[in-house]
């Protein structure tokens, strides 16, 4: 890794923790009384002790830890459930709720509990959150009529390889399970988030477990709430069997079963990777550099605004220096990057002029830090910029801060030591609308 970027990188992540701190600054609403009418149970005190901070006071998967996370907290209010041995649409079962609490859903933040609360806990916070749901109440789960496994072996995973071409797995999944020639990308979850088909060749980061049976029962029922459909009769049984060992063989060796050259060459050959396919290099800048945290509106709790990532209209307040609207990065020609030409943008981001040759000030803005990164990285993140499929978002313009406003603000910074008020408003002030 060059020496530079890496040094770039901390700076940018010492900036992304200031940014994060600074948007926190805002005045938030006082703790909420638990909700009336609902009765004590032993349930309900596990899942207050262990639960509330990432799935919220009322269930709704809006904890204070969850503005963070990517993916969020599960609703349980609404009672749609991914990991389900029940059929698409349907309730999951007890067993697989108190499987997904006590394993946790691996590549989440979801913790397993496992030896941490004893089972009779486990049991009383599944009944708990089932509670959270008029949908228990009035519907049954639908379980998956069981089937006899094929073994797994090297013929069955050569059969389950056809499979996986005739059924299209690779549309999302790549030809190789990891991507390669995909054609559908960049999904979005029913709850508004991005998010990645999985990469099939890591069974470590399946939310259901990394078994041929657990990936059988994932494709046979879907995962409800994403992209994955369920393919309920669209194959016999027995190849969809022979398809899960297909997949439980794509496994790679991961990095803590490699040895010092083979974790070389692994991190090596990434990185040739990610210079052969800007576009890639370029989200992932884009998303490590922080960009969708300022160029995207977001309620009052900073949650992104469903289906406007990176659409600009975000408002922050630095007095007296002024307020400062977010510019729509979408490839939207009107109101986006669409019409802007490589260099127009390229000088937007690290020389800091607008493409009507206004200049911005270094802040909140870092381009002076982003004119440092490597040619090829600005070129990835104008690639990258170029895939952002369009939103029509029209975002007024900054008024500019008149000269005696802004040397009235360094004068109080530098001279009185005073800490300028910063916050940022929830809402989006483009054309798009959305609350304020
Ligand atoms: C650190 C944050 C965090 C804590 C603490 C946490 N969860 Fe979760 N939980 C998550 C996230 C994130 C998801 C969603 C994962 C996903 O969608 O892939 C989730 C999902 C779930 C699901 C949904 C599984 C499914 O099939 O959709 C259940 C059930 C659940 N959590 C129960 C609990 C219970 C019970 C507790 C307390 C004992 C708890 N969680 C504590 C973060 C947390
Ligand atoms: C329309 C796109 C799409 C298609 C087609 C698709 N998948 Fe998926 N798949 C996804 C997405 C998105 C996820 C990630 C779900 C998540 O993170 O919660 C996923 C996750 C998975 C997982 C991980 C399960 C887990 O426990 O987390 C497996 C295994 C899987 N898919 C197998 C398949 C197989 C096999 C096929 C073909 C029969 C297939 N997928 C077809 C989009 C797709
Ligand atoms: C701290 C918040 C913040 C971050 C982080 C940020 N920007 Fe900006 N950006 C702004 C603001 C505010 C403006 C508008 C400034 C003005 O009008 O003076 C802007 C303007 C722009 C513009 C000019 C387009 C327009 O219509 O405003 C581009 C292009 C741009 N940013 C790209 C990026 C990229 C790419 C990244 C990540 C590498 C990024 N920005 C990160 C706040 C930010």
């Amino acid at each position: 890794m060059h020496r530079r970027l890496l040094r770039f990188a901390v700076a940018a992540s010492i900036g992304v923790a200031a940014i994060a701190t600074f948007m926190q600054r805002t005045p938030r609403a006082a703790a909420q009384p638990p909700p009336q009418g609902t009765p004590a149970s032993p349930g309900r005190a596990v899942y207050d002790a262990h639960c509330v901070e990432c799935h919220g006071r009322e269930g709704k998967g809006d904890g204070p830890a969850a503005r963070t996370l990517v993916p969020q907290p599960r609703d349980f209010t609404i009672g749609r459930y991914k990991i389900r041995s029940t059929e698409t649409g349907s309730l999951p079962t007890d067993a697989d709720l108190v499987r997904s609490v006590k394993v946790g859903l691996p590549g989440s933040a979801m913790p397993g509990w496992d030896g941490i609360l004893p089972e009779h806990e486990i049991v009383a916070v599944v009944q708990y959150i089932k509670s959270l749901s008029p949908r228990f109440a009035a519907e049954l789960p639908e379980p998956v009529a069981p089937t006899t496994p094929v073994p797994a072996s090297a013929e069955s995973a050569a059969r389950g390889a056809t499979v996986y071409a005739t059924l299209q797995c690779g549309k999302c999944h790549g030809d190789d399970g990891r991507g390669t020639g995909a054609t559908a990308t960049g999904f979005t979850d029913d709850w508004g988030a991005p998010m990645a088909a999985a990469n099939l060749t890591e069974p470590w980061t399946f939310r259901g477990g990394p078994g041929a049976a657990d990936v059988y029962m994932r494709f046979r029922a879907g995962i409800s709430g994403t992209p994955m459909p369920s393919y309920k009769g669209t194959a016999s049984d027995r190849d969809m069997w022979d398809l899960a060992n297909y997949v439980a063989s794509l496994r790679r060796k991961p990095v803590w079963e490699m040895t010092a050259d083979e974790v070389r060459a692994f991190y090596g050959a990434q990185e040739a990777e990610s210079l052969a396919n800007p576009v890639k290099r370029g989200e992932y800048l884009v998303n490590i550099l922080a960009c969708p945290l300022c160029h995207s509106p977001a309620d009052a709790e900073r949650r992104t605004m469903p289906g406007m990532r990176l659409a600009g209209g975000l408002r922050m307040q630095l007095s007296p220096f002024g307020v400062y609207p977010t510019g729509n990065l979408t490839s939207d020609k009107e109101t986006g990057l669409g019409n802007w030409t490589d260099e127009e943008i390229k000088r937007a981001i690290t020389k800091g002029i607008l493409r009507d040759g206004t200049r911005m000030l270094p802040f909140p803005m870092d381009w002076a830090s982003f004119s440092t990164l490597p040619a090829s990285d600005i070129d990835a993140i104008v690639a990258y910029l170029r895939t952002v499929p369009p939103v029509r978002n029209a975002v007024p313009r900054l008024t500019r801060t008149a000269l005696p406003q802004y040397l009235w603000g360094k004068f109080q910074m530098l001279f009185l030591g005073a800490d300028i008020p910063s916050f940022f408003f929830g809402g989006n002030a483009g054309s798009a609308g959305g609350q304020r």
